[in-house]
């Protein structure tokens, strides 16, 4: 059983003495760190993780943030949308993940109806989200509407992440996935929707298939780093939908989504392969045999 567990990891600051962290190459990455970053002109890396095998995959490539998405009821559990998500979805996914004990800070989602009602619906959730689920930050969709639940939220001393533009939570609103942001009205609107996230405590920004130059502008005007999906190559970091990445499901391809992997062709190459093997008595063969 242990043999699978990844050892303990050092949660130290990158400024904790070397003394008190056995791990200084490789120190934990907290909020703070990606505000130095955007400082340092840094990009961040970010990516969707939904349980423990992928979040350690992902935590060993050394990307910064694994963000358990509400994606993850389409992703992973078949749903249309995001919709259908709860926070005993949520919280069973957040722990797989966090129980990898990355190195990369992890940010969990607020899911449907779990912070729109009000200000104290959504402090109660995401402290849930800290205390049952184990992640160190929240995201939640949302401009004006929610800064209440923001404000409130970061008053108990949980980290948000904002997320603007296409917010999949409002599909029914925008009639469909499509780009937001676009005209002068809306990206004016986008930018002061931006500005606000960050005067109510955001420590860094989603923005999510909205014209490049809006994602640029934004970024300008910020402080706090910029997270870009869809919104082109000057936000100060990147996301992508792990299983998006990895090519899982091959027929799914948005302009946005760059294949780096084929683990879908590769998998059903892999079980047709072990089906063949098992039913032409090549396998199990004598190697793989108790005697
Ligand atoms: O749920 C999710 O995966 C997300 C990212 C696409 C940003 O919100």
């Amino acid at each position: 059983m242990s043999a699978r567990r990844s050892p303990r990891r050092p949660t130290a600051s990158p400024a904790a003495p070397a003394a008190s962290n056995p791990n200084p190459v490789r120190p934990k990455v907290t909020c703070a760190d990606l505000v130095t970053a955007k400082r340092a002109g840094k990009r961040i890396v970010m990516v969707t993780a939904y349980d423990h095998p992928f979040a350690r995959l992902a935590d060993a490539a050394g990307v910064d943030v694994l963000l358990v998405g509400d994606s993850l009821g389409m992703v992973v559990l078949g749903h249309d949308s995001t919709l259908p998500v709860t926070m005993a979805d949520m919280l069973h996914h957040a722990r797989a993940v966090a129980r990898a004990r990355p190195r990369a800070l992890v940010v969990a989602d607020l899911p449907f109806m779990s912070f729109q009602v009000s200000p104290s619906q959504a402090v109660r959730n995401a402290g849930r989200l800290l205390q049952q689920g184990g992640v160190e930050a929240v995201k939640l969709e949302g401009g004006t509407r929610v800064l209440p639940m923001i404000e409130a939220i970061v008053r108990a001393d949980i980290p948000v992440m904002g997320h603007l533009g296409l917010t999949p939570q409002s599909v029914h609103r925008f009639g469909g996935y499509r780009v937001q942001g676009r005209g002068p009205a809306a990206g004016k609107l986008l930018l002061q929707e931006a500005r606000a996230l960050e005067a109510a405590g955001c420590f860094a920004l989603v923005l999510e298939a909205i014209p490049a130059p809006l994602a640029a502008k934004s970024t300008a005007a910020l402080a706090i780093p910029t997270i870009g999906i869809g919104a082109g190559a000057d936000c100060d970091g990147q996301v992508l939908v792990l299983h998006d990445l990895l090519g899982v499901n091959a027929d799914f391809a948005p302009r946005f989504v760059r294949r780096f992997g084929e683990i879908g062709r590769q998998t059903r190459e892999a079980a047709a392969a072990f089906a063949a093997a098992v039913r032409s008595g090549a396998f199990p063969a004598n190697e793989h045999t108790y005697r």
